[in-house]
């Protein structure tokens, strides 16, 4: 593989844009060409990034000479399809989350992914991070990928998990120019949006997670995305209690903590981390920016891995419906899909 590597992007909204400004950082990934549904979200990326190239329709794009790989940020319903355009241009996949809410799509594309050996992964932020890697260690699942973990020792034979989530409103305000599909129930939500890398790590720690009881609340318009979530699910045996909410005064509140005997160890707001031994204090483990920029450093790092087809650590397609699969039973109210 050359040194440079070049990057299509399709969806140039909120997290179109985050990713351009981290590519422009790295090495060897370059950001080359582009395309959006919305001629004026193609327009303001042009006007901001004049030294990229726009296309003039998604097959324009991956059929670009010399372009490795496509990166996919727009809604979830066209992930799968764009997937597939991909896949027959011989490149490799990073694709936000959610994965998709079409879990038979899901299914044939795992199935093309694995028959053709193609390469995909799924932009999941926590998979990279030391945190991850703490709590693993923590758990004594293992380290990742020779991530510092962080963690002084053990806290035991883990006993609970707890999942917290409170916004003061949804759509966050780091989210506000994004389309109106972030609020709405048929692909938004936060359930969707922030749970999912929560249930992603569970699933990573613990396997596959099996809802027992889930009662979202949803606006009586039929339209709106949920304003709060209950639930108790399982997960490897360990009993996880969730609880999130459009309510407070924290714009992003976050915190998963993971209760053993000896201690407990937690990941709040994304990327800090704290442990606390027995019913002593809990204490800070690391610089949370510092672990933030680590992380999205490593990710980077994982995705040329990826397109060079190495062994990486980025989430799967079927890591990733797995996820899709706990959360769309958690917002159907416990029932599976
Ligand atoms: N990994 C993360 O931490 C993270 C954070 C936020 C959002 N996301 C995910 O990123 C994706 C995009 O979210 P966003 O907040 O940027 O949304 P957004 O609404 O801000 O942007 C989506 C863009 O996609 C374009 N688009 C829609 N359909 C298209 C199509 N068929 N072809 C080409 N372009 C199309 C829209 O015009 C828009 O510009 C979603 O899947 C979302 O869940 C991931």
């Amino acid at each position: 593989m050359p040194e440079l590597l070049y990057v299509g992007l399709i969806g140039l909204g909120v997290m179109g844009q985050r990713m351009l400004a981290r590519l422009a950082d790295h090495p060897r990934l370059r950001a080359t060409r582009i395309w959006d549904a919305d001629p004026a979200a193609l327009a303001r990326t042009l006007a901001a990034h004049p030294q990229l190239q726009p296309a003039d329709s998604a097959d324009a794009l991956v059929a670009t000479p010399g372009l490795h790989t496509l990166y996919i940020a727009t809604p979830p319903a066209p992930h799968m399809a764009l997937s597939h355009r991909a896949f027959d241009a011989g490149l490799a996949v990073f694709c936000e989350k959610p994965l998709t809410v079409d879990f038979d799509a899901a299914r044939r594309a795992i199935a093309r992914i694995d028959r053709e050996r193609q390469r995909a992964a799924v932009n999941f932020s926590l998979a990279s991070s030391p945190g991850l890697a703490a709590l693993r260690a923590a758990c004594g699942v293992g380290g990742d990928g020779g991530v510092d973990a962080g963690v002084d020792a053990g806290i035991g034979a883990l006993q609970t998990v707890q999942i917290e989530l409170a916004f003061a409103r949804w759509p966050r305000p780091w989210q506000a120019a994004a389309g109106t599909w972030l609020a709405e129930r048929a692909e938004g939500g936060f359930t969707r949006e922030v749970l999912s890398h929560f249930i992603f790590v569970l699933q990573r720690l613990l396997g596959p997670a099996q809802v027992l009881s889930a009662r979202p609340d949803y606006p009586a318009d039929g339209r709106g995305a949920e304003r709060a979530l209950t639930a108790t699910l399982l997960a490897g045996g360990v009993p996880v209690q969730l609880q999130a909410q459009v309510a407070g005064t924290v714009d992003d509140f976050n915190r998963m903590t993971l209760q053993g005997s000896t201690g407990a160890v937690e990941l709040r707001d994304w990327f800090g981390l704290q442990q606390r031994q027995g019913d002593g204090p809990w204490q800070a483990r690391g610089d949370p920016a510092a672990m933030r920029q680590r992380g999205q450093a490593d990710q980077l790092d994982q995705w040329v891995a990826l397109i060079e087809g190495r062994a990486h650590g980025l989430p799967g397609y079927a890591e990733a419906l797995a996820v899709q699969q706990t959360i769309e039973a958690l917002l159907a109210g416990g029932r599976t899909a």
